[in-house]
């Protein structure tokens, strides 16, 4: 399947496109492409909550609800929780 591209705004405004295979994390493909504020500390293991992203409301709302290990992690975000946060890494 070819990659798809997904667009980020960093928290200081920039915007950067990075290439994502379906079928892997936002996380990844942010790690991947060395964006700076995803750190992913846990690789993944929901253990850390550095993947924290904030999704557009159009693309939230095609996403599967959050499992409640996820809500649990989305309490322990750096930055404030918003109504579409999600974990990258899930
Ligand atoms: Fe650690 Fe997502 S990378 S919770």
């Amino acid at each position: 399947m070819a990659p798809i591209e997904v667009h980020l705004i960093a928290a200081d405004g920039r915007s950067h496109t990075v290439r994502a295979r379906v079928g892997r994390s936002l996380m990844r493909a942010a790690v991947d492409g060395r964006i700076d504020g995803i750190a992913a500390d846990c690789g993944g293991c929901l253990n850390c909550a550095t993947c924290h992203v904030v999704v557009d409301t159009a693309w939230a709302v095609k996403l599967p609800p959050p499992s409640s290990d996820e809500q649990a992690m989305l309490e322990m975000t750096a930055a404030p929780r918003q109504p579409t946060s999600r974990l990258s890494c899930q």
